[in-house]
């Protein structure tokens, strides 16, 4: 199977490759795997008071496709409210990649894992918050 030059691209640059530190209450942190090949996805986000997402960094345990589409999500929501960071499809990703059919579920890793850190976000902001 070929990668598209995207792909290879983010393969052999993965921008925002790293980890912030968990405990941090403007982080937000979504760990998910694919169930159809084992892949490993780490995304993090770090959100300012006003609600936007500052910025972005990711670890990814799997194939070219999974970590160019996190390398591309993190590359996205960078600017962006949680609001429409949660809007991102991975069908944007996949076609933003031109991922062929048997690797779009490693954008929808992608997108699961951006909305996990969102709401591992919210759910650290709600806390000892009366
Ligand atoms: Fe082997 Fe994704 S299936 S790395
Ligand atoms: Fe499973 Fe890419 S995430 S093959």
């Amino acid at each position: 199977m070929s990668y598209s030059e995207k792909v290879i691209d983010h393969y052999e640059n993965p921008r925002n490759v790293g980890t912030f530190d968990q405990q941090d209450p403007h982080v937000g942190t979504g760990l998910v795997g694919a169930p159809a090949c084992g892949d490993v996805m780490r995304l993090q986000i770090k959100v300012n008071e006003q609600g936007v997402i500052e910025d972005a960094k990711f670890k990814t345990y799997g194939c070219g496709s999974a970590i160019a589409s996190s390398s591309l999500l993190t590359e996205w929501v960078k600017g962006k409210t949680l609001e429409e960071a949660a809007s991102i499809k991975n069908t944007e990703i996949a076609e933003e990649l031109a991922l062929p059919p048997v690797k779009i579920h490693c954008s929808v890793l992608a997108e699961s894992a951006i909305k996990a850190a969102i709401k591992d976000y919210q759910e650290k902001a709600n806390v000892g918050v009366e």
